[in-house]
């Protein structure tokens, strides 16, 4: 079995005196899409700022490959290798559409930078024609396409994704996860946040699911979809 090219390893986060992960441990192997789902405040966006080092765990251990990553500057785990796409997006507003993902290329050397950007358009056809727009002008769902782009610039060995669907319109949804899909037949590694479930354990592989910061379930996305009870319990379903 190939070694994980990222585990978390009893990982405890804290923000002051407040507590948001308790014995975090997940595992993502190569070339796996593994979600991480829970509601609001569960926890989610803290383990993917863990993995990016823009937290510190208090105790436990982050590994990317066979190399310990907690404790990394953030800029020093995007140099190994780790993109990500945020919550909420944020792209650059003032900048064009080509700046931003230039600016996600910024470790990538400089004769490397038209091809990239070839690439990832080729990815995000709308992008094209709006290369020269300032990114603050475009709608929500195309202004998650630049984030996804701008990520993919750098071709990361890992992708973090921290809902990648929230506040989108239908159609915009399906455009992100046919990315994701996409990505996911190119062999992109991802750990992807998300708390819609349905959609997320459409193309997981694995997900693992947060409650109150602790790991309450985990296992291959086919058998949380299908499970009734997991369904209600964990994944918002009323009936
Ligand atoms: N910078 C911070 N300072 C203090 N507390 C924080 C900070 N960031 C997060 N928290 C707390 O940690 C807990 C987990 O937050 P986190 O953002 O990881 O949740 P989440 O699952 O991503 O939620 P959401 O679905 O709303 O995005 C919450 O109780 C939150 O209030
Ligand atoms: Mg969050």
């Amino acid at each position: 079995m190939p070694a994980d090219l990222l585990r978390l390893e009893n990982v405890n986060v804290f923000y002051g005196p407040v507590q948001a992960l308790y014995d975090v441990s997940l595992r993502v192997a190569p070339g796996e899409l593994v979600s991480v789902l829970g509601g609001n405040a569960s926890g989610k966006s803290t383990t993917v700022k863990t993995v990016l080092g823009l937290v510190r765990p208090q105790s436990g251990a982050v590994f990317l490959e066979r190399r310990r990553i907690d404790g990394l500057a953030a800029h020093r785990v995007i140099g190994l290798g780790v993109g990500s796409i945020p919550e909420g997006r944020r792209v650059f507003p003032e900048m064009t559409v080509r700046d931003n993902l230039l600016l996600g290329a910024y470790t990538r050397r400089k004769e490397d930078h038209a091809a990239d950007l070839e690439r990832v358009v080729a990815l995000f056809p709308a992008l094209a024609s709006r290369l020269h727009q300032a990114a603050g002008t475009m709608s929500g769902g195309e202004q998650q396409m630049v984030a996804m782009a701008r990520a993919l610039m750098r071709r990361p060995k890992l992708l973090c994704i921290d809902e990648p669907s929230m506040g989108l319109s239908p159609l915009y949804v399906d455009k992100v996860y046919d990315v994701i899909r996409r990505l996911k037949e190119e062999g992109v590694t991802m750990l992807m946040v998300e708390q819609s479930a349905n959609r997320a354990l459409e193309v997981a592989d694995r997900a693992y699911v947060l409650q109150n910061g602790r790991v309450v379930l985990e296992g291959p996305a086919h058998e949380l979809a299908a499970d009734p009870a997991v369904r209600r319990a964990y994944l918002g379903e009323t009936a």
